[in-house]
């Protein structure tokens, strides 16, 4: 499974990008509004920190998805446009996939939704684990079940499982063998903190000093 980080932050993703083993960044509206800066700007810095870089759209009809996916690409280049999955949605990630433009069928609550993403062509699609969980109770096994759908009828579409709330939501579907998970900054952090850790690593440094004697090292 693949890991991207849901942020836009610089300060979070600078030190993120430094540590961790990060294939690219994903954003939507509300994320960039966390951030309070011209978006464009902020999105120019993204790309430079990652190539794999996903800018959702905010028209809610056909004609505007389409123009907004123009300028998105004219503006940033290659990156990947994500398209809520809604009827006019669908309709635009058709026209923009068979354009060749790299698609992300967003705000996906349910199989449906990401069955019709996946059949009109979507190079993604991003199921939003943590609200399925929270409106209708299973977002793994709906992520699960998507990823059987594919199987089953032979399409390509990667799942980009989005909405993570908790590690174990992420590591369900890393068992499971999704394509790829994008986590919020802080979560991310998380992964890698634990106490038990720390007092490993200090008893194992602390006995080499006895040996050797104090700051020694091999
Ligand atoms: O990438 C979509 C994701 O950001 C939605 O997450 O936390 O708003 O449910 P959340």
């Amino acid at each position: 499974m693949k890991i991207l980080i849901d942020s836009a932050n610089l300060e979070k993703i600078n030190h993120i990008v430094k540590y961790f083993p990060i294939d690219g960044i994903t954003t939507n509206p509300s994320i960039l509004c966390k951030e309070n800066t011209e978006p464009y700007e902020l999105l120019e810095k993204l790309k430079q920190i990652k190539d794999l870089l996903f800018v959702q759209a905010i028209s809610k009809d056909f004609d505007g998805m389409v123009e907004e996916a123009k300028r998105i690409t004219d503006k940033l280049g290659d990156v990947v446009i994500k398209i809520p999955v809604t009827d006019e949605g669908l309709r635009a990630i058709k026209h923009l996939s068979a354009q060749g433009y790299h698609t992300c069928g967003t705000a996906i609550y349910t199989e449906e939704q990401a069955f019709m993403a996946a059949l009109a062509g979507a190079e993604y699609v991003a199921p939003y684990v943590n609200r399925i969980e929270k409106f209708y109770g299973d977002g793994i096994g709906t992520v699960k079940n998507i990823q059987e759908i594919y199987k089953n009828n032979n399409l390509k579409t990667k799942i980009l499982a989005a909405s993570f709330k908790r590690n174990d939501q992420v590591m369900a579907l890393a068992k499971a063998g999704v394509d790829a998970a994008t986590i919020p900054a802080d979560l991310l952090i998380n992964f890698i903190h634990n106490k038990d850790v720390d007092e490993a690593v200090d008893a194992f440094v602390n006995d080499f000093y006895k040996l050797v004697g104090p700051n020694s090292t091999m």
